[in-house]
C-alpha cells in the first residue's frame, strides 16, 4: 500500500512582530483581555507588499532544503489559503514559478482555517491514487489584509505566515505503524456561513471585504466539533488517543485547544501550541505549529499526530499522520 509520508516541513513567518499592547493605543483592548480570552500574545504581520505567494515561497524553499530536493523533484503544489495575491492565477502557480518548477502542476484549495487539513486530504488522494509521487502542501496567509481595523472582537486574533510540508510515495503495510498520512476526516455545513465570512468578494461586490464573526458562536461550535472529528480520523485509522504522542491543532484559541485536548483525553504535555507567538493564521497555523514543533524537538520521526482544524464555512476535519 502506498503512503503520503512527511520528508520535509519549513516555515516563514514575516519580520515584523506585533504585541498585544500595542492594540491598547487604538481601541478599548487590553493585554489582559486578549490573553486570557484567546491565549495569544503577538502575532507577526506581513510588509507593506509583501505577499502569500511570496511567504508560501520561502516556507516551500525551507521544507525543500530539508528534503535535500529541488523544485523539479516535486510533481504538484496545493495551496491553502483565503487570502491569495490575486483573484486568479491560483497562488499555488505563482509559488510553482517563485520555486523555479517548470513541470508538474499546481492549484489552490480555499477551505478558510480548516484549509490546510482539506488541501492535506487531497495531497493524500493524488499521492495514493498515483497522480503524484511528491506533493508540496502549503498554508499560507495574510489575513492582516482582510482585518476590520474597528472591531476588537476579531483583528487583535489574527496574523500571517506560512508553513510547508513535502510528503513522499512510499510503500507501508497498511497497518497503522506505517509512516505517513494513516486517515482523514473532512466536514463542512455551509449553513452557518454567517458565522464568519468575508463581506466582500469577486462576484458579490468587486471588493476584498473584512472578515466577520461571531467569535461566541464559532467558539461554541469548535468545542463541539473538533474532538469529534479527530475521534472519527483516529478511529479510521485504527489507534487510540492513547496512541497520539502529539495533538497538533489549529491554533485560534489556547482555550478551544485545551477543552478540545480535555475532551479527547489528551493532557496538555502532548499538544503542540504555539498561537501564544502566532496569533490565529487561519490555514498557515497547523503548518507552521508542525514546523515549530519539529524545531522544538517535540515532534520525532515515527510519533503519531492529529491535526484538527475549524472555520468560515463552517468546514472543519481532522488527519492522522505517522511522522
Ligand atoms: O479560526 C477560525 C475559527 N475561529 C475561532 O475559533 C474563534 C472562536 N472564538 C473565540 O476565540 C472567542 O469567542 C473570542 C476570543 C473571539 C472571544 O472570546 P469570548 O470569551 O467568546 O468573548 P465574547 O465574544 O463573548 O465577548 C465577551 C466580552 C464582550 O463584552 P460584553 O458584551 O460582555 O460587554 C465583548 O464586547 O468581551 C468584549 N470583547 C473585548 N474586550 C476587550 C470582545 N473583544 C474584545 C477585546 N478586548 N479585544
Amino acid at each position: 500500500m502506498i503512503r503520503a509520508v512527511p520528508i520535509g516541513i519549513g516555515h516563514y513567518l514575516p519580520d515584523r512582530v506585533v504585541e498585544n499592547a500595542e492594540f491598547e493605543k487604538t481601541l478599548d483592548t487590553s493585554d489582559d483581555w486578549i490573553r486570557d480570552r484567546s491565549g495569544i500574545e503577538r502575532r507577526h504581520f506581513a510588509a507593506d507588499g509583501e505577499t502569500t505567494s511570496q511567504m508560501a515561497i520561502a516556507a516551500a524553499r525551507a521544507a525543500l532544503d530539508m528534503a535535500g530536493l529541488a523544485a523539479n523533484d516535486i510533481d504538484a503544489i496545493v495551496v491553502a489559503t483565503s487570502t491569495p495575491d490575486l483573484t486568479f492565477p491560483s497562488c499555488a502557480t505563482m509559488v510553482q514559478a517563485g520555486l523555479g518548477m517548470e513541470r508538474g502542476f499546481a492549484f489552490d484549495v480555499q477551505a478558510v482555517c480548516a484549509g490546510f487539513v482539506f488541501a492535506l486530504a487531497n495531497a493524500n488522494a493524488l499521492i495514493i491514487s498515483g497522480q503524484a509521487r511528491r506533493v508540496m502542501v502549503i498554508g499560507a496567509e495574510t489575513f492582516s489584509r482582510i482585518m476590520d481595523w474597528t472591531d476588537r472582537g476579531t483583528c487583535v486574533l489574527f496574523g500571517d505566515g506560512a508553513g510547508a510540508l513535502l510528503l513522499e510515495a512510499q510503500d507501508g503495510t497498511g497497518q497503522s505503524g506505517d509512516r505517513g498520512i494513516l486517515s482523514t476526516d473532512l466536514n463542512s455545513d455551509g449553513r452557518y456561513r454567517d458565522l464568519l465570512y468575508v463581506d466582500g468578494g469577486v462576484s458579490s461586490s468587486q471588493t476584498t471585504g473584512v472578515l466577520r464573526m461571531e467569535g461566541r458562536e464559532v467558539f461554541r461550535h469548535a468545542v463541539e466539533k473538533l474532538a469529534e472529528t479527530a475521534h472519527r480520523a483516529l478511529d479510521q485509522a485504527g489507534v487510540a488517543a492513547d496512541d497520539v504522542d502529539w495533538i497538533v491543532p489549529h491554533q485560534a484559541n489556547l482555550r478551544i485547544i485545551t477543552r478540545t485536548a480535555q475532551k479527547m483525553g489528551v493532557g496538555m504535555d502532548r499538544v503542540v501550541v504555539t498561537v501564544q507567538d502566532h496569533g490565529n493564521t487561519s490555514a498557515a497555523s497547523i503548518p507552521l505549529a508542525l514546523s515549530v514543533g519539529v524545531g522544538r524537538g517535540q515532534i520525532k520521526p515515527g510519533d503519531l499526530l492529529v491535526c484538527e482544524a475549524i472555520g468560515g464555512g463552517l468546514a472543519w476535519g481532522a488527519v492522522v499522520i505517522r511522522w
